[in-house]
């Protein structure tokens, strides 16, 4: 069996032994054939939801969905959400998941990101507010900025650079927090944000501007090329395999008395880039050597998210290893 079906069947798994079905509901995805979106799709037409899966295609693939297209519960709309849309079928939950996401992007694409996570926002809070659907909003920690609390709770401001390089991205997903809260507010909307830490696993692409740390370093790794370290590889992040950080949303989408709340979903566990990379190396039996580059402006040197608010409201924490984690993801990668 491979990698994405296998694991799937293990998300199931755990979703229904904890009660989480969206059987029937009606649920739109924005940004459904990127990385995060497209693993929504898969274990929501599992579960026999009628899934609406809305994406301009930018950074995700037709690939990453096409499994569904011929479904009698999956619609593909290929729309750019920063432009208005009208959605005429009855919706019950939105996941407003659509914006480029690499910190290489940033460089090349602030516009997009900044309208896909303001104006973008603002139109999807306008068709839930029409809908009265429930609202779950994909947020990062990079709202955090460079935390000076680690690990971080929700209820840490940030330290957010608005002028530099990564402003279009982290002031955007603070602006798109700030509409959620404000349709939460003014129209009682039921809203949830999720304030994601770097998720990693299949699906995940590592060519091109795309090239975030963890595929970047198989890919180099399976083709015995230098692995590019940023920095001395001193600065940290905290690795969630993609399963865990799904069952997470899903968790926090599914359970009633959680309108208005924010929730770090992330793993606890810090891991130094430098140890990220070895381990990689390590684990694909690979020759490569480590190259090091000058860090990019504004990179965070810490990340670790504290987890304690997820395991009370949500019976949540992650539960694969970093090394099981990656090594599922090389085999897939190694597949595909
Ligand atoms: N993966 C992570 O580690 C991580 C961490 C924090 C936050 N997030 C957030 O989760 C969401 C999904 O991230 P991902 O990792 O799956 O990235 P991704 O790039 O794989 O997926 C984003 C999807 O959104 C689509 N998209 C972008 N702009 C759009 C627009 N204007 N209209 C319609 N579709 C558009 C892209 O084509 C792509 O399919 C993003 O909002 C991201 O900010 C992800």
């Amino acid at each position: 069996m491979d990698v994405i079906k296998k694991d799937l069947k293990e998300l199931k798994k755990r979703l229904d032994k904890a009660g989480i079905s969206f059987e029937d509901k009606i649920v739109l995805i924005t940004g459904g054939a990127g990385f995060l979106g497209s693993w929504l799709c898969d274990i929501l037409v599992e579960q026999n939801a009628k899934v609406l899966c809305l994406d301009n295609l930018l950074s995700g693939k037709l690939e990453n969905i096409k499994h569904h297209l011929n479904k009698e519960n999956f619609t593909f709309i290929e729309h750019d959400i920063s432009k208005p849309i009208d959605i005429d079928k009855k919706v019950d939950i939105i996941f407003h998941f659509a914006s480029r996401a690499s910190p290489l992007e940033f460089d090349k694409f602030p516009i997009q990101i900044l309208k896909a996570n303001t104006l973008g926002t603002w139109i999807t809070l306008g068709i839930a507010k029409k809908h009265r659907a429930r609202y779950i909003f994909a947020s990062t920690s990079e709202v955090y900025g460079d935390a000076q609390v680690i690990p971080t709770p929700e209820s840490y401001n940030g330290n957010v650079n608005p002028l530099g390089i990564r402003g279009c991205y982290d002031e955007s997903k603070r602006c798109g927090e700030a509409f959620v809260m404000a349709y939460h507010r003014q129209h009682s909307l039921d809203t949830r944000i999720v304030r994601i830490f770097n998720t990693y696993g299949p699906r995940m692409r590592a060519e091109g501007y795309y090239g975030r740390v963890v595929p970047r370093f198989i890919s180099q790794a399976l083709s015995n090329k230098p692995l590019t370290v940023f920095g001395t590889g001193e600065q940290t992040r905290s690795f969630t395999y993609v399963i865990d950080e799904i069952e997470g949303i899903l968790r926090l989408a599914f359970f009633d008395n959680l309108s208005g709340e924010v929730v770090n979903i992330g793993n606890n566990e810090e891991t130094k880039i430098i140890d990220l990379a070895n381990l990689i190396i390590k684990l694909t039996n690979s020759s490569s050597g480590i190259e090091f580059h000058p860090l990019p402006k504004d990179d965070p040197r810490r990340r670790c998210p504290d987890i304690s608010k997820a395991v009370k409201l949500l019976g949540w924490k992650p539960t694969i290893k970093l090394e099981e984690g990656l090594k599922r993801t090389i085999k897939w990668f190694k597949s595909s």
